[in-house]
Parts: structure tokens; sequence; C-alpha cells
């Protein structure tokens, strides 16, 4: 199975404020949902409660120590290791970490392919992404998005497969 994770930061690795992304990107939520449809999704229990819902079209897997409110489609594991194990039984072929800053911290060794959102502009953070050691990622694709009506910010997608 492979492991795949997909973030959008800024210069400094932020990703989130307050619970929430820190940016309004509509075409970055496009990028999402194109590229994760149909895969199972895994989150940490803050990320799954700031979107608020589940994700539609994809197995919602949220990780916690504790109970979690949550629709029956969504399955709530104790562990990263129990979620990988759980959407492994279902024959997945690739599964995507989706946040926030802890899981990202935790599977970041695991990972076999990265998407990253290089927002560019530095935001007053209060979770980040860790530390990328770009040594052991290669590039395979990247596309530019300049400013725009509805893009406060320029951005880049950018594929990186691991070394
Ligand atoms: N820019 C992006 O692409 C992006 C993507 C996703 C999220 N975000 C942002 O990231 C922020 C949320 O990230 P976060 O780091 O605060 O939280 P998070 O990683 O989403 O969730 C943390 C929670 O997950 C559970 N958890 C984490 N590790 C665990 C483990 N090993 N075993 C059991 N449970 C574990 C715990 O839940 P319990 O406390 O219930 O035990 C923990 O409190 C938000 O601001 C969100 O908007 C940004």
């Amino acid at each position: 199975m492979k492991i795949s994770a997909i973030v959008a930061m800024d210069s400094q690795n932020g990703i989130g404020v307050n619970n929430q992304l820190p940016w309004h990107l509509p075409n970055d939520l496009k990028f999402f949902k194109s590229v994760t449809m149909g895969k199972p999704i895994v989150m940490g229990r803050k990320t799954y409660e700031s979107l608020g819902r589940p994700l539609p079209g994809r197995l919602n897997v949220v990780i916690s120590s504790q109970q979690v409110a949550a629709p029956e489609s969504v399955v709530v594991l104790k562990s990263i290791e129990a979620a990988l194990a759980y959407v492994a039984q279902q024959g997945t072929e690739e599964v995507f970490i989706i946040g926030g800053g802890q899981i990202f911290a935790a599977t970041l060794p695991i990972l076999n392919t990265l998407y990253i959102t290089e927002v560019h502009t530095t935001v007053a953070a209060d979770i980040f992404f860790p530390e990328i050691s770009m040594e052991d990622w290669s590039l395979d694709w990247e596309e530019a998005h300049p400013t725009d009506e509805e893009h406060q910010f320029a951005y880049t997608f950018k594929k990186y497969l691991r070394k």
C-alpha cells in the first residue's frame, strides 16, 4: 500500500491557525478533492473537527484516543498503526494522510509520496508541517499559479516521490 500525504503550507511550513486553514484557496480545495477522491483519508481528531463533516466519496478514518461523535460511515481508531492496518485490510492501493500537524509529524518517515501546495506567503500559523529533508525526495511534477480575484496568494502544486 502506498502511503501519501497531501498538505498546503506557507513558506515557514505553517499549515493551520485556530484549528482552521490560514487561507481560502478554492483551487487548492479542488486539487485536494481530485487527488484524494475514491481513496481512504486518514486524519487527526482536530482536523476532523475542523472539517466538521466527513468528506464524501472517501473512507474517512479519524485517529483519536477518545470517543468521537461521528456518523457511522466514519471509522475512528486509537492509533496511526491501527488506521493504516485497517485501510490496508480493505485492499487499499493508496491511502492519503490529510493532517493535521500531529499526524503529519508522526507519518512523515513512512510516506512514499508527498503532495505539497506551496502557498507563497508567510501567515501567523500555530500548526506546522514538520521539517522535510529535501534530499530524501525527488520532485515529480509541479504547477505554478499566480494570484487572481479568488486567490489572495500565489501557490504551486508539487508532487514529490521518496528517493
Ligand atoms: N494546510 C493543510 O493542508 C492542513 C491539513 C490538515 C489540517 N490542517 C490544520 O492543522 C490543524 C490541526 O492539526 P493538529 O496538529 O492541531 O491536530 P491533528 O493532527 O489534526 O489532530 C490531533 C489529534 O489527533 C489525535 N492523535 C494524534 N496522534 C495520535 C496518536 N498517536 N494516537 C491517538 N490519537 C492521536 C489526538 O486526538 P485526541 O485528543 O482526541 O486523542 C490529537 O489531539 C488545523 O489548524 C487544521 O486546519 C491543515
